[in-house]
């Protein structure tokens, strides 16, 4: 077993840490409080080659793995969360277009992805009634002559307003649940296609997540992703790589809020004394480096598995239900430990806290992750 990063995962991690400290960090309170998407950042990002860290040269990205985009991810969410999911959910469209595209397909819109001339990428699967079971969606696909018309409306879509390419899942026959589902590659700007207002939300302000709806979207045969009537799978695969970048980025949220509190608790004195000194503290301090370090190890196995071409969806799974839970812990002891001003926006605590508690909710909630796992146990014994 070999713990110590290869030459492309380190410079791939520094290059991401250097651009979070340079670009990200000193605008992402600011990003929260205007809820402003970050569109220049997202230019640097991709000439950095960060919207296609685990895509082939070949189409544009830097085929630096699925460890090094792991270990990138941490890193800019460690300087802004709202930034970063975008950025993921580019990757991950990115991937799926490799992953199942024709290669007409991967030439026109993979390089377009990492190049940032798509801004990002967009992932257009859940709905209103169907978010935690999307074999329960109402969005269809009629074929035509010309191709496909698409007619429906999505709902908590990254980036909404602003990909410049959605992968979107619809219904192409009246087969029950997940088995009448296709997908399609559709550009933001086709006709008929609006996006609404971003929600209000608690935190990862930066990040516009809107409704779309579709209505008489027309897109030629070229636009099908994969097979016929097997696109739900296709979504699967893509969430279980998501999963891992999720775990990830909850990861790096988690590192901030401990790194800033241990800091915090080392300056702070009272009772003659510096805070960090006193048990209570460093038991919090304790507890969050150890859960923190766990979660590292799973998000990195899941993608080590991934990088080997392993099955690995029962540890992304874990990875993201582990992250996202533990890292919203340490966010929450890291505003005790700064006491009242832990509570203020004069201190960045408040805002990890709130950008972190989404991460147990998107690419699947912590109930479906045990779900997911619950099930591939179960099957392990035979059942
Ligand atoms: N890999 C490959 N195929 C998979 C798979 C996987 N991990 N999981 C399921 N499949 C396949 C199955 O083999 C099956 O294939 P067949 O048609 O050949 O039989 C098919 O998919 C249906 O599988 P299930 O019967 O297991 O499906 P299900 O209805 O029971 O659902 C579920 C399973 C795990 C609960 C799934 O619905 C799920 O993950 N739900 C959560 C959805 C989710 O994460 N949404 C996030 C939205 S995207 C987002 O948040 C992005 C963002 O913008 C931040």
């Amino acid at each position: 077993m070999e713990f110590e990063l290869n030459e492309t995962q380190e410079m791939i991690r520094n290059t991401a840490r250097q651009f979070a400290e340079r670009t990200l960090a000193p605008a992402a309170a600011e990003l929260d409080r205007e809820h402003r998407f970050p569109r220049a950042a997202l230019a640097e990002a991709a000439e950095l080659g960060l919207l296609g860290i685990n895509v082939p040269a070949e189409y544009g990205g830097v085929e630096a793995g699925a460890v090094a985009y792991s270990l990138a991810v941490t890193e800019l969410a460690r300087a802004c969360a709202a930034t970063t999911v975008a950025l993921c959910v580019s990757n991950m469209v990115a991937e799926v277009v490799t992953a199942f595209g024709n290669s007409d397909q991967r030439s026109e819109h993979v390089e377009k992805l990492c190049s940032g001339d798509y801004v990002v990428g967009g992932f257009a699967l859940s709905e209103a009634g169907a978010g935690s079971d999307p074999g329960g969606m109402a969005t269809r696909a009629r074929k035509t002559d010309k191709g496909w018309v698409i007619d429906g409306s999505k709902l908590w879509i990254t980036s909404g307003t602003d990909a410049g390419l959605f992968v979107v899942w619809a219904r192409t026959s009246d087969a029950p649940g997940t088995k009448g589902v296709s997908c399609f590659l559709v550009p933001g700007d086709a006709p008929g296609l609006t996006a609404g207002k971003p929600e209000e939300k608690l935190g990862q302000r930066g990040s516009p997540t809107t409704a779309l709806e579709f209505s008489g979207v027309e897109v030629g045969d070229e636009a099908l992703l994969g097979e016929l009537e097997r696109g739900f799978p296709i979504a699967m695969m893509a969430l279980d790589g998501g999963r891992v970048g999720i775990a990830s980025l909850a990861l790096g949220v988690g590192l901030a809020a401990s790194e800033f509190a241990n800091r915090y608790a080392t300056e702070r004195k009272q009772f003659g004394r510096p805070i960090a000194s006193f048990q209570a503290l460093q038991w919090y301090m304790a507890d969050s480096a150890t859960e923190l370090s766990a979660a590292r190890l799973l998000a990195l196995r899941a993608a080590w598995l991934k990088e080997q071409g392993k099955p690995f969806t029962r540890e992304a799974s874990m990875a993201k239900l582990f992250a996202s839970e533990r890292a919203f812990t340490a966010c929450n002891r890291a505003l005790q430990m700064l006491g009242g001003y832990g509570y203020t926006a004069d201190f960045p605590i408040e805002r990890y806290l709130r950008d972190v508690r989404v991460t147990m909710i998107y690419e699947g909630t912590s109930e479906i992750q045990r779900l997911v796992i619950g099930r591939d146990v179960v099957r392990q014994f035979g059942s």
